[in-house]
């Protein structure tokens, strides 16, 4: 192992598609636009905002799932620029999927859908050590071995993340990206999954960007928080701090709707209330993008995008009139 505390830095990452407005036009979807932050060895990064912000699209740019449009991704204190770093990036991480139902191949049996990524790689010498290694993987993700030869289809929904875990796992990644691992899971067997991801990251060593709409999810699993509106990072603090003291108007909206027991936090949380709907990334505001939506907009906030500047140590965020309200 080496010095670097940071694990993953990805610095002014941009992922723009390109979308059909007629025949011969088109016009770039800036999904992810100029977002950088680092993930320290053995942290969970929450990141959190509403749908359609963007959050899906940094974990598949930052595995280079996607190409990025422009910007950086650092892995252990070096720059992913070349096919054979990509190569060797793509051993060291892997994603958890959202949907446990289509993620999976129906057909496939379970030990057969988490030795798929031992297979492609080679990594095992004869059958009884690919046998011994997809047992290891599903007793730690709590499946019972007499399940190896069942089918995916076969399983609830719980069963099938737990599959899809142990099939992320199989390369004995350093880095994984949870894409809202739980929400499409019964809200009786959330906790229990997230407490799973919590004994892996201890057992493995682990470092997750953990991805998710709710604050709630998060809250238990996540060193520290980030939260994004409409392409663009807003807010990045220790979770702690996000919870008690969030700075940003957007992020304090969000609270408002977390149920916390402390009074004084809950009023701190309460003074603004979310209206209105998203905008389109396809046609977003000028300046910053919350301004639509935002009470303390003042002119400045529709001529440019605030830069997203430590305000408290290790607390970051981008806001031209903190000042006005806090
Ligand atoms: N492959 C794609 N092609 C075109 N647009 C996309 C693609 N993936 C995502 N988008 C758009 O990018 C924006 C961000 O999407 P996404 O990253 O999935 O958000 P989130 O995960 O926060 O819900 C959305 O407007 C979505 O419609
Ligand atoms: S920059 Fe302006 S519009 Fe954006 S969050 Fe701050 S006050 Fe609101
Ligand atoms: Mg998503």
């Amino acid at each position: 192992m080496s010095g670097n505390e940071n694990l993953v830095e990805v610095k002014h990452l941009k992922e723009y598609f390109s979308i059909n407005t007629g025949l011969f036009t088109s016009k770039p979807l800036k999904a992810v636009d100029d977002v950088s932050f680092s993930i320290r060895r053995g942290e969970t990064l929450g990141l959190v905002g509403e749908s359609g912000c963007g959050k899906t699209t940094v974990g598949r740019t930052l595995l280079h799932l996607y190409k990025p449009t422009d910007g950086e991704v650092w892995f252990d204190g070096k720059k992913i620029a070349t096919k054979q770093d990509l190569v060797e990036y793509r051993k060291k991480t892997a994603m958890v999927f959202q949907d446990p139902y289509s993620s999976l191949n129906p057909r496939m049996t379970v030990a057969d859908i988490i030795g798929e990524p031992l297979d492609v790689h080679k990594l095992y010498s004869n059958k009884k050590e690919r046998e011994e290694k997809i047992l290891d993987l599903m007793a730690r993700v709590g499946l019972n071995s007499e399940h190896a030869n069942r089918y995916a289809h076969e399983f609830s929904g719980g069963q099938r993340q737990r599959i899809g875990i142990a099939r992320s796992l199989a390369m004995g990644p350093e880095f994984v990206v949870c894409d809202e691992p739980v929400s499409a899971l019964d809200v009786s067997i959330q906790a229990q999954v997230i407490n799973m991801f919590d004994e892996l990251q201890e057992e493995m060593g682990l470092t997750y960007l953990f991805i998710a709409h709710d604050l709630l999810v998060v809250r238990h699993i996540s060193d520290r928080i980030a939260v994004m509106y409409l392409g663009k990072m807003v807010e990045m603090a220790d979770a702690n701090e996000i919870y008690s003291h969030p700075l940003h108007p957007y992020t304090k909206c969000l609270m408002s709707a977390v149920p916390v027991p402390d009074p004084k936090v809950a009023r701190a949380n309460q003074r603004i209330v979310l209206s209105g709907d998203i905008p389109s990334p396809l046609n977003a505001p000028s300046g910053c993008p919350f301004r639509t939506r935002c009470p303390y907009a003042t002119e400045a906030c529709a001529e440019s995008m605030p830069e997203f500047k430590e305000a408290s140590s290790g607390h970051f965020v981008a806001c031209h009139n903190l000042d006005k309200f806090d």
